[in-house]
């Protein structure tokens, strides 16, 4: 879908523009968070063109929160998956709006009759999920108090609530955005989910902060050891790397059991829960 929206040629008088969007969003990932939209999906037993929409939408909102991510005002990184950051291949100005008119495609993906067929106030709900994520109780939030957060010695408490804004909010809303398409889940089911959800999103945030320690710049695609060249507040700074790790495993843990009340296929929610905390990049 992305692929097709992006087509170099459909905006010529914008073809920088068009290209570092397409740098930005369909050059690699690990595309958990699309994954994630599909395995719910599965477990409510919701058709998967149903789900296209809303999870080539969250990927848009991710790559544009990267890109800004790596800018020299923010994290100033010149490696993300492998190649130079965007702001790198090509300049800030361009990165920045890049990442800008990613966020606005997520949403005009959303509000497309072409790209998603369902009622009007599942629509609106999607929109409503995805910009409580991406917005100022969500992802930017997290990325603002991040920022404030560097070279502080923070509680578990306060860089909890960071870390599930910054990257919890987006994977919550991949597991959310097909509740809100499905028909028949009640409110104990819901809650599940959003369990669910919450746990993982703080679990990859946390294996995050591990990998930058434990991994190396090849396998991670980004450069290694950049939170603490940067004074970041992260949870190995904060109890320590091994403990860390163990948290990690036991929030995913903790989200398994919560998939206990969902009747549908939870089998691919659980393996991408497995994966986020077993992964080097
Ligand atoms: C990295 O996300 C940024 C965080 C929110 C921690 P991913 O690890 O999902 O990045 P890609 O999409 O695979 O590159
Ligand atoms: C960024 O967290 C989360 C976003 C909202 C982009 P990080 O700064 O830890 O992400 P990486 O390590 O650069 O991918
Ligand atoms: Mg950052
Ligand atoms: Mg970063
Ligand atoms: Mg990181």
């Amino acid at each position: 879908m992305l692929d097709q929206i992006l087509a170099p040629d459909h905006q010529e008088q914008s073809q920088r523009l068009i290209e570092a969007m397409r740098y930005s969003v369909l050059d690699g990932g690990k595309r958990i968070r699309p994954q994630l939209v599909y395995a719910t999906g599965r477990a409510l037993g919701l058709d998967d063109a149903l789900l296209d929409a809303p999870a080539a939408a969250v990927e848009c909102i991710h790559a544009y929160s990267l890109v800004h991510d790596d800018l020299p005002a923010m994290d100033d990184d010149d490696l993300r998956r492998g190649q130079a950051t965007t702001h790198i291949a090509f300049d800030p100005a361009t990165a920045i709006l890049a990442g800008d008119a990613l966020q606005a495609l997520a949403f005009e993906i959303l509000t497309s009759e072409t790209w998603l067929h369902c009622a009007h106030s599942q629509r609106v709900e999607l929109i409503h999920l995805l910009s409580l994520a991406a917005g100022k109780a969500g992802m930017v939030s997290g990325q603002m108090r991040d920022m404030a957060a560097e070279g502080q010695a923070l509680t578990q408490a306060h860089l909890e609530q960071i870390h599930a804004q910054k990257t919890g909010a987006l994977l919550r809303a991949c597991v959310l955005m097909p509740a809100a398409l499905c028909q028949h889940l009640d409110a104990d089911g819901h809650a599940s989910l959003d369990r669910f959800a919450t746990r993982i999103g703080l679990a990859f945030q946390v294996r995050d902060d591990v990998i930058d320690i434990e991994s190396s710049t090849e396998t991670l695609g980004k450069t290694q050891g950049a939170d603490d060249a940067h004074n970041k507040a992260t949870y190995p700074a904060l109890m320590g790397l091994e403990r860390a790790k163990t948290y990690a495993d036991q929030l995913v843990d903790q989200a398994c059991d919560a998939l206990d009340m969902i009747g549908g296929d939870t089998g691919p929610l659980i393996n991408i829960a497995r994966r986020i905390v077993a992964r080097d990049s």
